[in-house]
């Protein structure tokens, strides 16, 4: 999956007016290339600093303490005080930009990045690569992946195929299988969150397409964000959040059973998302700790692993360590310094996590709680509004789908000239003559006696097929889901 790019790969210095200034250097050997980036370089300063004339010199961007805005103001006084300045005064301009360039270059990852728009979106890469992911579309239920490697076969009812006839195809394509006269076939699809969470290896239960896009929404989640997230479980609801938050936002995810951590920390990085997030393994409701103060000992003495209450989560923790970051047993959502502008809890004890969580949000921060039953959301609220929690909001999204389509259906001739009985058009007098008002005894009469007449009407005259457009909801709904609790620090 491809959100943004990593900041390595990130060339050049923006300034707030949204001009760039290209780093030249990325254009390698290239004296042309070269030559048009200084040329637009020139320009893009130019335009900054308002100098009509594009024969003089460039002028200084901003001073590094002021913001743009007196930067900008500042050289333009500064411009009409020395229209006619000594060379020297220029040559010393220009070499301050350029060491303030440097200096810009050197902090890049502090400045305001929304204005690098084209890293907004994924980079759009068409073909599929050795070792990429891909998603299988086998039928409309049915979704699988791969990671394309040469000389792998997928086979599945429909046939094998060979994934060397992926690699170098574009996604979206078609793909026919090679046995089975290549009457089986599959289509590769690009990954994205939502196809994901159809296909991936289930850990754990996990936050479906509904849910995630009410969270992402109502946490206000935006490019740049760091957000907190627990438990990882099996990553689904994480990819969501780390495509709303890229290209250089920070997921922390925290997970406090060992195995699960160590494989989606594997998983995102197979996906080139490492460099939106941090695996931790951790318990952030401090349960360990809360049993060490009970029982009087100190931590690290006992062996016994917190117990989660829930039932969408438990499972076993055991496994070496893998770089993910260790447990101390503390509890609480440990980003450093940072400070988290949302928090996502997906937890059996929510309550329990909701002070260590008043502490890492900053003042305005979103917190949601995800929880498959009310009584968890009651407690979840409690602990909300004792932490100085306000705007609280619970809500519950049911999904119906629905299946649009032409349909043939009988439709009775509407031609025909309706012919009422004498029962029923005496019934028909007495209604006109009440201004379209019958008794309930009436009404019931008139029912059957025109209910007679169109059956009489099916047995007389053939019910013509026409085609008519209906929508009608689908069978099955994915999605109870759970009450969302959406509250502001
Ligand atoms: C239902 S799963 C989360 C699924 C995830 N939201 C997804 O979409 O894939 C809950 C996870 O929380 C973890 N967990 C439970 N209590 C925890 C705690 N106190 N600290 C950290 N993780 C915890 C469980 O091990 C489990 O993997």
């Amino acid at each position: 999956m491809d959100f943004g790019c990593e900041l390595e790969r990130t060339r050049g210095v923006m300034s707030r007016s949204g001009i760039r200034i290209v780093d030249e250097t990325h254009f390698g050997e290239d004296e042309i290339d070269r030559k048009l980036c200084r040329a637009a370089n020139e320009a893009a300063k130019d335009l900054f600093l308002g100098n009509e004339n594009p024969s003089k010199p460039p002028r200084m961007l901003y001073d590094g303490a002021n913001s743009p805005e007196e930067g900008c103001s500042k050289n333009k006084k500064a411009r009409a005080r020395n229209d006619v300045g000594s060379a020297k005064e220029l040559e010393q301009q220009v070499t301050r930009y350029n060491e303030q360039c440097a200096r810009i270059e050197a902090k890049l990852p502090l400045i305001d990045c929304k204005h690098f728009d084209e890293y907004h979106l994924p980079a759009g890469r068409e073909l599929i690569k050795e070792g990429d992911l891909v998603v299988v579309f086998e039928s409309f239920n049915d979704l699988n992946f791969v990671y394309a490697k040469k000389d792998a076969i997928f086979s599945n009812r429909n046939g094998h195929f060979k994934h060397n006839s992926f690699i170098g195809k574009p996604y979206g394509c078609k793909i026919r299988s090679n046995n089975n006269s290549g009457l089986g076939f599959l289509y590769l699809l690009r990954p994205t969150p939502e196809l994901w969470a159809r296909s991936l290896p289930h850990r754990t239960q996990i936050v479906h397409e509904l849910d995630a896009s009410m969270i992402v929404h109502y946490l206000n989640l935006c490019p740049n964000m760091t957000v907190c997230e627990s438990g990882t479980g099996s990553g689904a609801m994480s990819h969501a959040i780390m495509r709303s938050i890229a290209p250089r936002g920070m997921l922390h995810t925290f997970e406090f059973n060992k195995v699960r951590a160590d494989k989606a920390k594997k998983e995102f990085e197979e996906h080139g998302l490492g460099h939106l997030v941090q695996v931790h393994h951790r318990d952030v409701c401090g349960k360990k700790s809360l049993l060490l103060q009970k029982s009087g000992e100190k931590p690290g003495e006992a062996g016994d692993e917190p117990k989660a209450g829930g039932s969408r989560d438990d499972g076993p923790n055991e496994s070496e360590n893998n770089g993910v970051e260790e447990d101390d047993g503390t509890g609480g959502f440990l980003i450093g310094q940072a400070k988290a502008h949302a928090i996502f809890l997906d937890l059996p004890e929510p309550w329990l996590a909701v002070p260590h969580a008043a502490h890492t949000l900053c003042p305005n921060g979103r917190i949601c709680s995800y929880s498959p039953c009310m009584e968890q959301t009651q407690r979840t609220c409690a602990a909300l509004r004792r932490n100085g929690f306000h705007s609280l909001r619970t809500v519950e999204a049911r999904l119906k789908e629905f299946y649009v389509a032409s349909v043939e259906l009988p439709v009775p001739p509407t031609d025909l000239p309706v012919v009422l009985s004498e029962e029923a058009s005496s019934i028909e007098k007495v209604r006109l003559a009440n201004g379209g008002v019958l008794t309930p005894n009436q009404l019931e009469e008139r029912a059957d006696l025109l209910g007679q007449k169109r059956k009489g009407d099916e047995q007389e005259s053939e019910l013509e097929p026409k085609k008519v457009l209906c929508a009608r909801p689908f069978a099955q709904m994915r999605g109870h889901s759970a009450f969302l609790t959406f509250a502001t620090r």
